[in-house]
C-alpha cells in the first residue's frame, strides 16, 4: 500500500525540486519510505534507487518502462495530455516557425540559442566537415543496390570511429567530443545521400560549401554530375521544419538506446549507430515508411478507402492503420499539427497529383471526423504527414527513416552528452527469473 505525507517544504536545486513529500510502501508488515522528486514542470517521481537494498531484494517491474523514468533531463519537456513539446523551454511551434535546424541543433546540444558569433562558428565548422573520407566510398560500393539505407547508415556511422580513433578515448576531452559532434552533424546527411546514390548506382554528389544544411542535403540527393539540383525554398522550408520537429523527443526508444550504449562509455559514433538501429524498427522511426506502404497497399487494391477503414475497425482483421495515434500524446501530436500546414503548402506548390496522396487525404478526413477514430485518439500523427511530404519531394520510401535519423541526431547527441556530464552509472536493469529451478545434469545416453 502506498500513501503520501503532505509536502512540508521544497528544496529547490539546479536540476529538480527535491520534496520532503515521501511515498510509503508496506511490505511484509514493515513500512518503507521512498523520496519523491518533482521536476521544474511539476512532474513527480518516486525515487526507488535504494528500494532493493532497503527491502531485502524487492525490485519494481515495468515492461516497456511506460511508468518508469530512467533519468532526470533538462533537454526536452513533453506533455502528452496537453500536446506540449519544448526543447530547452522553447516551444516547437516557435522554433519550427522562426529558427533553422542548425540553430535548433545548437540549442538542444549546448542548452542555449546561439548568438550570431556562436552560430557563425558552429555553421562554419559544420560546413567544413561535410566530406567523408574517400576510402569510405569503397564501403558504399560493396553494398548491394537493394541494401536498406538504415543498415548502411548505422554501419557507416560506427565506421566513422575507425577513421577517427582519437574519438575512442574522449571521456574527459570536451574539445575532442565537440569535434566528434560537429563531424556527426556534418557528415550524416552526406552518408545518407551517398547511400541513396549508391542504391541507384549513380555517382555520388559532393557537398557544396555555398549551400545551407537542408539545401546541401537535397543537392547531394538529387543533383547529377550533368545537372544541378534546382533549389525550391518551399521544399527547403518544409525539410527544415521536419528536421526541427524530429530533433528530440525525451526518452523514446532510440534515445534510450543511445543513453544505454553510452552509459558503458562506448564512443559517441557507436552510441549513435545503435540509436539508428533502434529507430529502424517499424514501431518507432520506421512508422513513416509503413504509412506509405499502407497507402500503396490500399491503392494497389483499387483505392477503396472505406473498405480499408472497415478492415481497420474489424478486430478479427489483422490490418491496422499506420500513422495514427501515439503512445505518449493522448489527444493530438503537436508536431503533426505543424507539419500538416507545411504538407499542404508543398503539395499545392508542387501541384502534386498522386493517387497515394489522395488516399492519404481521405484517410485523414475519416480519422478527424469518424467517432471510432476520435474516441480512440487515432488522429494523424507526425509520421502520417512526414511520409507524405518526403514522397512529394521525391525522397524514396526506404529513405524516410533516414530522414528521421538526420532530424533526431542532435537529440541523441544532447542526451548522450547530458548522461555523461552527469556521470550516470552504466545501465543495468534487473529481472524477475521465471525459468527452471536448480536441476542436475543428465548424461546424453540417459535422457
Ligand atoms: C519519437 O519522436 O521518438 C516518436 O514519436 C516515438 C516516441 O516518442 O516514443
Amino acid at each position: 500500500m502506498m500513501s503520501y505525507i503532505g509536502a512540508q517544504k521544497k528544496i529547490h536545486n539546479t536540476e529538480y525540486i527535491e520534496m520532503s513529500e515521501i511515498a510509503k510502501i508496506e511490505l511484509g508488515g514493515k513500512t518503507y519510505e521512498l523520496p519523491i522528486i518533482e521536476g521544474t514542470e511539476n512532474e513527480k517521481g518516486i525515487d526507488i534507487s535504494k528500494l532493493r537494498g532497503a527491502t531485502g531484494g524487492y525490485i519494481t517491474i515495468d515492461p516497456g518502462f511506460k511508468n518508469t523514468g530512467s533519468t532526470k533531463s533538462a533537454i526536452t519537456y513533453l506533455d502528452g495530455e496537453n500536446g506540449i513539446l519544448r526543447y530547452r523551454g522553447y516551444s516547437i511551434e516557435e522554433l519550427a516557425e522562426k529558427a533553422s535546424f542548425l540553430e535548433v541543433a545548437y540549442l538542444i546540444i549546448y542548452g542555449e540559442l546561439p548568438n550570431e558569433e556562436q552560430f557563425g562558428a558552429f555553421a562554419h565548422s559544420i560546413t567544413n566537415h561535410t566530406l567523408v573520407h574517400e576510402d569510405m566510398k569503397q564501403f558504399f560500393e560493396a553494398y548491394p543496390a537493394k541494401a536498406h539505407p538504415m543498415g548502411v547508415l548505422s554501419s557507416m556511422v560506427c565506421s566513422l570511429s575507425t577513421f577517427y580513433p582519437e574519438s575512442l578515448n574522449q571521456d574527459r576531452d570536451e574539445e575532442a567530443i565537440d569535434l566528434t559532434i560537429h563531424r556527426l552533424i556534418a557528415k550524416l546527411p552526406t552518408l545518407a545521400a551517398w547511400s541513396y546514390k549508391n542504391s541507384m548506382r549513380h555517382p555520388v554528389v559532393y557537398p557544396k560549401n555555398s549551400l545551407d544544411y537542408c539545401e546541401n542535403f537535397l543537392s547531394m540527393m538529387f543533383a547529377m554530375p550533368t545537372s544541378e539540383y534546382q533549389i525550391d525554398q518551399t521544399i527547403v522550408s518544409a525539410l527544415n521544419k521536419l528536421l526541427i520537429l524530429h530533433a528530440d523527443h525525451e526518452q523514446n526508444c532510440s534515445t534510450s538506446t543511445v543513453r544505454l550504449v553510452g552509459s558503458s562509455h562506448a564512443n559517441l559514433y557507436a552510441s549513435i549507430s545503435a540509436g539508428i538501429s533502434a529507430l529502424w524498427g517499424p514501431l518507432h522511426g520506421g512508422a513513416n515508411q509503413a504509412v506509405i506502404e499502407m497507402l500503396e497497399q490500399i491503392n494497389n487494391d483499387g483505392g477503396d478507402v472505406d473498405k480499408w477503414v472497415a478492415k481497420a475497425k474489424d478486430k478479427s482483421d489483422p490490418f491496422r492503420l499506420m500513422g495514427f495515434g501515439h503512445r505518449v500524446y493522448k489527444n493530438f501530436d503537436p508536431r503533426a499539427t505543424i507539419i500538416k500546414v507545411a504538407c499542404d503548402r508543398v503539395l499545392d506548390q508542387m501541384g502534386i497529383d498522386d493517387p497515394l496522396l489522395d488516399i492519404a487525404k481521405k484517410l485523414e478526413k475519416v480519422a478527424l471526423e469518424d467517432e471510432y477514430f476520435k474516441s480512440r485518439n487515432l488522429y494523424p500523427n507526425v509520421d502520417f504527414y512526414s511520409g507524405i511530404i518526403y514522397k512529394a519531394i521525391g525522397i524514396p520510401t526506404e529513405m524516410f527513416t533516414v530522414m528521421f535519423s538526420i532530424g533526431r541526431l542532435p537529440g541523441w547527441i544532447a542526451q548522450w552528452k547530458e548522461m555523461r556530464a552527469n556521470n550516470e552509472p552504466i545501465g543495468r536493469p534487473r529481472q524477475i527469473y521465471t525459468g527452471s529451478n536448480e536441476r542436475d545434469y543428465v548424461s546424453l545416453e540417459k535422457r
